[in-house]
């Protein structure tokens, strides 16, 4: 419920479904998307325990340039960026866990007043939680337990100005219609003038970004292919892992990259007791990563009924942070 004191935060989703149990959801997301033509897994269930593990190390492979550079980026102007943010701004981090970027944006803040973490997992938003209480004892934290596709209430915290941080080009994850979606949802639910802070990875020649979703040792392969895993451990499935292939390619139109797990020959896969034919090289959809210009997105963003504050990137323009201010 909304009540005038309570800031909610939806977080939109095409894949919004009725919160049952995580269990439940997980399988009617699987046997839907699996009625689909093409057939799909959406990619928020990546994330359970050793999805996450793999993802922690695909963020350090030589071919995912994103995590390494937007915490440089993060490095070189967070003084910068701080002083525009300015005194008595309370954080919402969008997501536990970003390995380090948000403290490189608390320690350039001039006198924050409170943290709030928003997160899906109750494990790595109370190691957050613990860790920021930790590290910034004079600062008011709190976290919140909520999932990115429900309405939730925002804890009551001392703030002069809210600053929404959305790291790692999570929002790439959206389709572009999606990502205006959530832009808009963000400003009509948060204070008039609140900031929003986002990684945005950018678009580069294509081999780069198809070797950084499809790397030499093989971790982004096996991050995907554990979706598959993971429905043998959870729905009592048996999809033999060797018969499917990861694929990322690089969609220029409107630009994206896709990651699909490709049937490797004609086969059956019985998941919950209902049974799924596989043509080969029918793919499983899992994820859209997309990549914008900086002009493209701070387009979006105006769309959204932001005003483009600052943007800054790397040297060699593989990754960029835009500073948003929600107009009244
Ligand atoms: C977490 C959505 C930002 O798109 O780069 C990385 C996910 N998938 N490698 C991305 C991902 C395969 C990542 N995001």
């Amino acid at each position: 419920m909304r009540t005038p004191d309570t800031l909610t935060l939806e977080l939109c989703n095409t894949d919004r479904a009725p919160r049952l149990s995580a269990t439940s959801d997980f399988r009617n997301a699987v046997l839907n998307g699996l009625n689909q033509t093409p057939k799909r897994i959406p990619c928020r269930y990546l994330y359970d325990s050793p999805g996450s593990d793999l993802f922690d190390q695909i963020c350090t492979l030589p071919e995912y340039y994103p995590t390494r550079t937007e915490k440089e980026i993060l490095r070189k102007n967070a003084a910068q960026i701080g002083a525009m943010i300015g005194k008595g701004a309370r954080v919402i981090e969008l997501g536990a866990g970003s390995g380090g970027k948000v403290d490189r944006l608390m320690d350039a803040l001039p006198a924050p007043s409170s943290y709030l973490c928003i997160d899906i997992s109750p494990e790595p938003l109370e190691r957050t939680a613990r860790a920021m209480r930790q590290r910034y004892p004079e600062i008011d934290v709190a976290s919140l337990c909520a999932d990115f596709l429900e309405a939730v209430a925002l804890p009551e915290q001392p703030s002069d100005v809210d600053v929404c941080f959305f790291p790692g080009s999570t929002i790439g994850n959206f389709e572009r219609p999606e990502a205006t979606d959530f832009l808009r949802r963000c400003r009509s639910l948060l204070k008039p003038n609140s900031l929003m802070l986002i990684g945005v990875d950018l678009k580069k020649p294509v081999p780069l970004l198809e070797k950084a979703y499809d790397d030499a040792a093989g971790v982004t392969a096996r991050f995907s292919l554990n979706v598959l895993a993971r429905t043998n451990r959870e729905l009592d499935a048996n999809f033999d892992l060797a018969q499917f292939r990861h694929r990322a390619r690089y969609v220029s139109e409107p630009g994206y990259v896709e990651i699909t797990l490709v049937s490797q020959a004609d086969q059956s896969v019985t998941v919950a007791g209902k049974v799924f034919d596989f043509d080969r090289n029918e793919p499983i959809h899992i994820e859209n990563s997309h990549k914008y210009t900086c002009d493209e997105f701070i387009s979006l963003a105006r769309n959204a009924g932001y005003q483009s504050l600052g943007v800054w990137s790397d040297d060699c323009d593989l990754f960029s942070i835009h500073l948003l201010r929600a107009q009244p």
